[in-house]
């Protein structure tokens, strides 16, 4: 065969090869269930993913252990590799010493307002909400609101008896019209001072 055409029939059959298998080896690594909404250019690496969850456009996911009903807003990037920068370079192209195994875990029901990052190996617990822009360095605790950055506890959403009906209800094991139902059976404060006298659709 010429030398030429032979060349260049390896370059075709290797971007074939490229372009089929990469899709599925990435597959492989995840679990997202067919329940959950999966916005444009998103990218997960060996992450798990609750029923549910809704994952807005150019998140990125990196060994994320996640419970149903999570949100995330455009933008949203969770987890990574931590560069070596206690070592002379930061490159991993130099040291293998960069840390990318420790699973970072986001609790059911938790909301990521966009842009927001959240550090490899920190727990956002259940019911909480990372405010837009937020950098989560430390973990979150149960039904609070972070802001900042680094994030700080704004405050918590609820009293502790809302809390502790929520937790009894353990709604979010459930599927979506028996954890509606649940849920319409907890009475929850009134909405934020802002929206108070807007018009919005209840549902
Ligand atoms: C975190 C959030 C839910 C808080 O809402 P809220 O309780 O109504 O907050 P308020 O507007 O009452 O603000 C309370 C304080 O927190 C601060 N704050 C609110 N959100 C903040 C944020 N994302 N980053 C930094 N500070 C924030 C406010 O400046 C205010 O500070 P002050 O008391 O010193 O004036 C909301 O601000 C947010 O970030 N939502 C995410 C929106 C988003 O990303 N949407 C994408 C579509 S899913």
């Amino acid at each position: 065969m010429n030398p030429l055409v032979y060349k260049r029939s390896r370059i075709v059959l290797f971007k074939l090869r490229v372009l089929f298998e990469w899709p599925f080896f990435r597959l492989k690594q995840n679990r997202v269930p067919l329940s959950c909404r999966v916005g444009t250019n998103v990218t997960l690496y060996g992450s798990d993913i609750g029923r549910y969850c809704y994952i807005g456009p150019g998140c990125i996911l990196n060994n994320v252990d996640m419970g149903n009903y999570c949100s995330l807003a455009p933008h949203v990037q969770i987890g990574g590799m931590e560069h070596a920068w206690w070592w002379g370079s930061t490159s991993p192209f130099l040291s293998n010493r960069h840390i990318d195994n420790l699973k970072t875990r986001i609790g059911a029901d938790v909301w990521i307002g966009a842009n927001a990052v959240v550090r490899q190996s920190v727990s956002v617990e259940r019911g909480s909400v990372v405010g837009a822009g937020a950098v989560v360095l430390n973990d979150v605790p149960p039904y609070s609101i972070v802001v900042g950055q680094p994030a700080r506890v704004l405050k918590r959403r609820f009293s502790d008896e809302i809390i502790e009906q929520l937790e009894n209800s353990r709604f979010w094991e459930l599927e979506p019209k028996e954890a509606k139902r649940k849920l319409d059976d907890i009475s929850f404060p009134s909405k934020p001072e802002w929206l108070m006298g807007m018009q919005i659709a209840e549902k």
